[in-house]
């Protein structure tokens, strides 16, 4: 009787811990060498390996923790281009990549059916890719051998909601080096991204028909836009990140070939530029339609940039301009600029005639060129400018000024304020009140 009852114990102690194994805290952790076929060891391409084992994670139940992908510090693979398709099964999914992924080191090892990306995680819902490693398409071989649009972007993020994205490096990309469109609600953090100041179009982050987006803490060196924010984007924060080389964080360019773009609600702050081409910038095309607004650029650091502050809404590349229509740019507000400046025009505002830029704010801007002794101007058309404390004189040539310009002032500007700690009861101002009055 004694043993039957033990034995029975026995039974359900091993199914609830097979069951908690399985299930209880739902941790599934895979590897690429999981995947990896025998002849993967002679044979440099582990793009099978890499489909197998996204297969894998993408069919597993979560439990209380996502299922995991790790590749560990110690191991590099090499891959042709992959897409990782959603929707999955579980609605968390973790991939760590501590080790290295690398392409094919030439364009013709990339496969006959070259690609618009190399890595791209489409219509994928709370993914968190993160760690220390490095993603290396090798994309110097594309820029001198291929024409600028069959480039691919390094990773694409499309179609996809709660990602996270933290930590890694990418360096040399063929072309974007992350492009993120069609997504809601992403966060891309600490990621290093690298190419030399003359490689071609390799922007660091450009984000298009997305909303809900987040860079902060990042470094990115490459040979265009640091970040670009493309039509059909809204509340966009971009914190803390330093650019350079590079052209700057730009809004557009918008309405190329006559599209209707619109941009609005984006926050760039804490923000430095070393060395770039621009500084904060907004750029849009002459014969577009839509608008940009609501844009702020604040506590924004220059070390030698050549155009720390351009709106540019006669945007043609060297085209034949027709100003027929323009994108409409308004409520923007850049403040707390501080820094050096290479070029002698430190401000300039293109504006079109007709449709103009409307409730432009500067504010506490101290702008000096990095060479001695050298006054700094700005350049303004048809702008509404609203300023306070800027260091340089604008006048704007304008038919349609709606508020008369503030007087040229000649206060210094002040410093961006440091956050102070909070008072006591700062938070409970009826309860410090109340306290005032006992
Ligand atoms: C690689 O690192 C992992 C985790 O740090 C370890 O478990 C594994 O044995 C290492 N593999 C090799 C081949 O050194
Ligand atoms: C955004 O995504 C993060 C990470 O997956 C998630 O924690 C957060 O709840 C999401 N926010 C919204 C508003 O869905
Ligand atoms: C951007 O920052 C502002 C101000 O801190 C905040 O209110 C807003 O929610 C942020 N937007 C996003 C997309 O995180
Ligand atoms: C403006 O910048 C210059 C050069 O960095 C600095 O010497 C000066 O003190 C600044 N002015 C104010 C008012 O901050």
């Amino acid at each position: 009787m004694k043993i039957k009852m033990a034995f029975e114990l026995l039974f359900w102690v091993v199914l609830i811990a097979s069951f908690c194994l399985q299930y209880g805290d739902g941790r599934m952790t895979l590897s690429i060498t999981d995947f990896l076929s025998d002849s993967d060891n002679t044979n440099a391409d582990h793009s099978q390996a890499f489909q197998d084992a996204w297969k894998a994670l993408c069919k597993a139940k979560g439990g209380k923790e996502a299922p995991s992908l790790i590749i560990h510090a110690n191991e590099t693979y090499t891959v042709r281009p992959q897409l990782f398709q959603g929707p999955c099964v579980s609605r968390n999914l973790h991939i760590r990549i501590d080790g290295t992924i690398e392409a094919p080191k030439t364009v013709r090892e990339w496969g006959s059916q070259r690609s618009e990306y190399w890595l791209c995680f489409e219509r994928v819902t709370g993914l968190v890719l993160d760690g220390s490693g490095l993603l290396n398409p090798h994309g110097a071989a594309w820029w001198s051998s291929v024409a600028a649009n069959s480039r691919p972007e390094a990773m694409r993020f499309s179609g996809c909601k709660d990602i996270i994205y933290n930590g890694l490096t990418q360096l040399d990309s063929p072309k974007i080096h992350i492009a993120i469109s069609g997504c809601i609600n992403a966060t891309l953090s600490n990621l290093h991204l690298i190419a030399p100041a003359n490689s071609p179009n390799t922007d660091g982050i450009d984000i298009s028909f997305s909303h809900n987006i987040r860079i902060l803490s990042s470094s990115i060196k490459t040979g265009d836009d640091c970040v670009a924010i493309r039509g059909g984007s809204y509340d966009i924060n971009v914190t803390r990140v330093t650019c350079g080389p590079g052209h700057g964080i730009s809004i557009g360019s918008l309405g190329r070939e006559g599209a209707t773009d619109t941009v609005q609600n984006v926050n760039v702050r804490h923000c430095t530029f070393t060395g770039t081409q621009n500084g904060a910038r907004i750029k849009t095309w002459d014969g577009g339609r839509g608008f940009a607004k609501n844009i702020l650029y604040e506590d924004i650091t220059l070390i030698n940039a050549q155009f720390p502050i351009i709106i540019d809404q006669h945007y043609c590349n060297g085209g034949h301009c027709t100003t027929a229509t323009a994108v409409k740019v308004s409520d923007v507000t850049f403040r707390y600029f501080k820094g050096t400046c290479a070029d002698a025009i430190a401000i300039k505002l293109d504006c079109d005639q007709k449709v103009g830029c409307d409730n432009i704010v500067m504010e506490h801007i101290n702008i000096t060129s990095s060479a001695p002794k050298t006054p700094l101007s700005a350049y303004c058309q048809f702008a509404n400018v609203i300023r306070r404390f800027v260091n340089i004189p604008i006048r704007c040539g304008s038919h349609k000024l709606l508020q008369p310009l503030a007087p040229y002032s000649d206060q210094p500007p002040s410093p961006y304020p440091q956050p102070q700690p909070p008072a006591p009861h700062a938070q409970s101002s009826m309860f410090s009140s109340f306290l005032y009055f006992m």
